[in-house]
Formats: C-alpha cells, structure tokens, sequence
C-alpha cells in the first residue's frame, strides 16, 4: 500500500530512475518508484521503431512551455519529456550516441572527483546491449567496433530493420570529405567527430523501441522489492524534525487516493528529470531564500543555484527538393568540430567568441540576480571554449534526412553559451514553473547555427551531394540569397527553431563552492539522504544525445549507492 515503507524512493520512473530501481532491487533493498505517468508497453506511439513524433502533444509528453524567448523572436517553446513509466526514453528519437571523451575528463577537471571517460566507460557498457548488425545492414552502413560496446546490459541498441538506402552514404561521404569532414565508422568510442550511421535504442527482433520500461523494468517486473506507483505524482519532500541536517522521511505524493506519504528509511532519490527535479527541490526548501521566501516555503538548505545552469540546445531545419524517392529509416549524422565548420575562419571566430564571455558571464550574473557568480559561470565558459576551439569536440549535429521526395536536414549547435534557468512559480505543486532557457541570450550564439547552416548549403552546392537535389525549399534562396545578411538568417532562424529537447544542468555535479547542487555522490549538498540522479546533474552540455550517458550515470550512481549500503 502507498503508506508503507521502503528503504529507498525514487521520484520518477524514467531513463535513470528505473535504472537506480533496477539495481537496487538486484539486492535485498525495498524500493518504490512514483512515476507520475503510467505503463505504455502496449502503446503503439512508443512502441513502434518508426513514429518518432507520434507521441508528441499527447497524454504522455508534458509538453512544458518556457516564458516568452526574449532573444528569439518572442514566442514560447515547448520543451518535450516523457510522462510515463521510462520517462523521455519512450518519446524520444532513439539516437544512441555517448560523448566526446574530453567532456566527461572535464566533469573531474572542475572537481568531480572519479567522474572521467575512462572510468564512466565501463558503466556505458554495462548498461549496453548491442545487437551487430545483419550483413543487411552492414551493406546499409552500419558500422561498428565491437571493443567499444556492450553486449550484455538491457538497453538493446542498433540498427532498426528498414534502413534507408545505402548509395546515400557514399554520396555524403564523397560530399562533406571535400568540406573538411571525414567518415567516422563508431562515433562510441570516445571520439565522435565525423560522418557516421550511428546506432539507435531498438529491439531489432521484436521491433520496438528499447525504452528504460522495456530495458530495466518488465523483465524484473516480478521483483517482491520492486514496488512501481504509477499515477501519482510527487509533491516534496517529508524531512525529520531534525534541526541540525536535513533528513529525508519520505515524498508527500497526490495519487488516485489523494494526498499521501511515502516513506524511505535510507534516501529519496529525485529522477523527475532536469525541468522537474530542481522544481521539487525548491518546493522542499532547498534552494534560493530569496525565490523561497516569496512563496513561503522555508529554508531547509540555502543552495542558491537550484534551478540555474539550465542549457539546452536549438534547432533548425533546411530542407531540398530530391530527384529521387527515397524510402527507409535514414540515420546519417555529422559531426564537425568547429575547425571543420569554419575552416580557415576559424581562429578569428574563437577570439570573438573568447572576447565576448566575459561580459556574458556577467550578463547571466545579473540574468540569476547573483544566484550564480559571475566568476564560476566565466570559468565554465572557459572550459567550454577550449573544448570547442582547442580540442576539436563536435560543435554541430547535422542529421541528413532523405524522405520521400525531399532531402531534408535538421541540425543543432552542440554547446551554446546561453545559459537560462527553472524556478517555482508558486508552493502550489501542481502549478507549472518559470522555464527560461534563454536561447540565443548570447548574441554568438546565433552566429554559430547561422554559419552551420552556410555550411549546410555549401555541401548540398557540392558534388555528388548537389547531383542528388533539386532547388533549397527551405529557407530558400528567395528568402535567403547567397548574400543574405546575418541578420536575415537569423530572423529565419528565430522564426523557424525548436528545443532540442536536451535540458541538463539545473542541479548540477561541482563543487559546492562552483555553484554545485549535488556532490560527486550525487548527494544534495546539506542533506544527509537526498541524491538527484537524472539530466540535471550533468554540469555542461554533451555532444552526444543524452539517454546512453544518462544510463552510465545511473549505472554509476547505483553502485555508489550500493557501495554505501552494503560492502558487496
Ligand atoms: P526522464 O524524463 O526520462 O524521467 C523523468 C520521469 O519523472 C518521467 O517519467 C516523468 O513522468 C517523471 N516525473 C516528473 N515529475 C514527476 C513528479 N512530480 N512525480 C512523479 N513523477 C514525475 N536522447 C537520446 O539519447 N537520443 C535521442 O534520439 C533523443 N531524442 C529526444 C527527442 C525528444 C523529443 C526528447 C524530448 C528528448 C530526446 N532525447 C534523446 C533526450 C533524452 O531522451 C532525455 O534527455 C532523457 O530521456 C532524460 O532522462 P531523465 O532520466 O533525466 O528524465
């Protein structure tokens, strides 16, 4: 029953929440999951290896929307996140894509000590069960090292049957290596930078999508200490009387039978996700006094930047007319580091861009009313900088779509600056929050997915890829002619960009003293029992998609976990 209790809870039953049940429950721990949405195992707009989209806008997708985007045009976004058991892993677009191996090195450089690539590596594996391909597929382009994969772990990955046409590869391939970007045949191995037909979260022989239900939780559903809460939503946390530290008794939950507690004897674990758990946070008084007191909530530890650090990135779409029809899944992505993007450009656009941060440091300063320190938020600037500029990281995804009779793209530059954040609104849980992701806050930028998408242009100008097209439909070359200037194609792109659905950060791993909100634990700094194990732990943006690193993280944090329970 929803009154009993377990020694751990897990607000959330998505990507890395079930991961974290999962493991726990491989020992005699009792855990409880409060998932807000319910089952999907029998919907077809999950299941199905080829709706991306299907799921949008319907019962299951939160569909939160941000405040007006101030420096993009005016108008709100939606920002999508699964509402239901396996969270954002039943809605999204199955890309399976890790990171570059020098982002997680940054994660210990800044002070997460034995957060690495070498170290979260295994966990990556452990979590990874790779399907190889069928000599099909292979023919197709799917193309692997098997060194760098799992074979054993629940989250099925590879090749969907259906895949598109093999000739398109080569096409791209003989395209964009003329324009400085070369094939990379497994872009999971640490080093992502390249054309490749990367793997997809899929259950080749069944056909449907791999899901965190479908990877961590149906088959273990029998599990006597695995109790899964569907339906019901998780208010705050319940602390003890205590006065000296914040302890954790439980999560006051709504469900079909009103308003409940459900109690944990070791620790709450918030997996809500980046645009939920900071929410739930706050409600439970950690966080800012100054957004705190303003809706009466009282201070169980003063952690500032709760909420802050939210970065996300934008996407945009150009789009051409095909001389052939093409059929299939097609799964070519490019990822250009910022030299191959800008060729010899390349080294002034880094002195611009270095030029500029310091004032926008300040400016996101202010943006926080001082939540965050202008020196933090400059020196993680900095670290990104060199990321992009020094170590050659991704600075775009470039996804080439050829569908029926069009070639299309869609693209997003990989590590924005801008910074933005999530805040209450109200002590009333069930009012939405303040979600201000501040897209293209800084002014550079735009500039950048301005110029990938000159880049664009240029490779579809370019044989054997221009053999394959026919006119630009989108934007066009009426709106945007060669010499359009910057500012128009960034009123095409104000009018035209999404989210790109990657919110991370808003409870992020650092140093306390860095604007950090949990510890290399996981643990909420000034709690004894409170962890956050989901997207808003990641500190910087990653140029992978999230799912893969989020399972290693869960992986990870289930054996911190574990190891501080038990000496297994
Ligand atoms: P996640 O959202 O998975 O889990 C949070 C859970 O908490 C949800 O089940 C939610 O219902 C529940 N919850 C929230 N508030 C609650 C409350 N108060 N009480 C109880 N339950 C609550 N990644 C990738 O690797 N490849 C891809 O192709 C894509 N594509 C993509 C497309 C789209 C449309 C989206 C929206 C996202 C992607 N992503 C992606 C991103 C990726 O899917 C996403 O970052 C992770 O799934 C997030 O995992 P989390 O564990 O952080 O939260």
């Amino acid at each position: 029953t929803l009154l009993a209790s377990y020694d751990f809870v897990i607000v959330g039953g998505g990507t890395s929440g079930l991961v974290v049940a999962n493991r726990l429950t491989e020992k005699d721990f009792t855990v409880a999951v409060i998932e807000a949405g319910e089952s999907v195992l029998n919907n077809f707009n999950v299941s199905t290896p080829y709706g991306y989209g299907r799921a949008f806008d319907t019962a299951i997708d939160w569909a939160y929307q941000t405040e007006d985007q101030e420096y993009a045009g005016g108008k709100k976004q939606t920002m999508r996140a699964g509402k239901a058991l396996g969270g954002t892993s039943t809605i999204n677009g199955m890309s399976y894509t890790r990171a570059q191996n020098a982002q997680i090195d940054a994660w210990e450089s800044v002070g997460n000590k034995g957060w690495n690539w070498k170290s979260l590596l295994p966990y990556y594996k452990k979590s990874e069960g790779f399907q190889v391909p069928t000599p099909d597929q292979v023919a197709n382009g799917a193309d692997y090292y098997l060194t760098y994969h799992g074979q054993n772990g629940p989250v099925k990955t590879g090749w969907p049957y259906g895949m598109a046409n093999s000739s398109v590869l080569p096409v791209l391939d003989e395209t964009l290596s003329q324009i400085r970007v070369s094939y990379n045949r497994d872009v999971n191995g640490g080093n992502m930078v390249g054309l490749t037909v990367h793997p997809d979260t899929v259950d080749r022989e069944a056909n449907v999508r791999q899901d965190a239900a479908r990877a961590y939780y149906w088959p273990y559903q029998q599990r006597p200490n695995l109790k899964i809460i569907t339906n019901t939503y998780a208010n705050k946390i319940i602390w003890s009387n205590d006065s000296h530290e914040a302890v954790a008794t439980g999560v006051e939950v709504t469900g079909p039978d009103g308003v409940l507690t459900v109690h944990a004897s070791k620790e709450v674990i918030l997996s809500a996700g980046s645009l939920k758990s900071p929410v739930i946070l706050e409600l439970s008084g950690i966080g800012n006094p100054d957004i705190l007191k303003k809706y009466d909530i009282p201070v169980k530890v003063n952690i500032s930047t709760v909420g802050e650090n939210l970065q996300d990135q934008t996407n945009n779409g150009l789009t051409y007319g095909s001389r052939e029809r093409w059929s299939g899944l097609p799964a070519f992505s490019a990822l250009p580091s910022a030299e191959q993007i800008y060729g010899d450009k390349v080294e002034s656009i880094a002195n611009t861009v270095n030029a500029s941060l310091a004032d926008y440091a300040k400016a996101v300063a202010n943006f926080s009313n001082g939540a965050v320190q202008e020196a933090n938020v400059l020196a993680a600037f900095q670290l990104q900088h060199d990321l992009i500029f020094q170590k050659q990281v991704p600075y775009t995804e470039i996804v080439w779509l050829p569908l029926g009779s069009v070639f299309a793209t869609e693209y997003w530059s990989l590590l924005p600056f801008s910074r933005g954040n999530i805040h209450i609104t109200s002590s009333d849980p069930s009012k939405p929050a303040s979600i201000n992701p501040n897209y293209f806050m800084f002014d550079k930028d735009m500039l950048a997915q301005a110029e990938i998408a000159w880049y664009i242009r240029n490779a579809f100008n370019t044989a054997p890829l221009s053999d394959l097209v026919t006119e630009e439909y989108e934007p066009g070359m009426d709106l945007l002619p060669n010499n359009a200037s910057e500012n128009d194609w960034s009123d095409w792109i104000k009018g035209t960009y999404r989210s790109n659905f990657h919110p991370v950060g808003t409870a992020s791993m650092l140093p306390r003293a860095k604007g950090g909100v949990v510890d290399p634990q996981l643990k909420v700094y000034g709690t004894k029992n409170v962890r956050v194990v989901d997207a808003s732990v990641l500190p910087f943006q990653l140029c992978g998609h999230l799912t893969s690193t989020l399972y290693a993280v869960a992986e990870k944090a289930s054996d911190l976990i574990k190891n501080k329970y038990t000496d297994y």
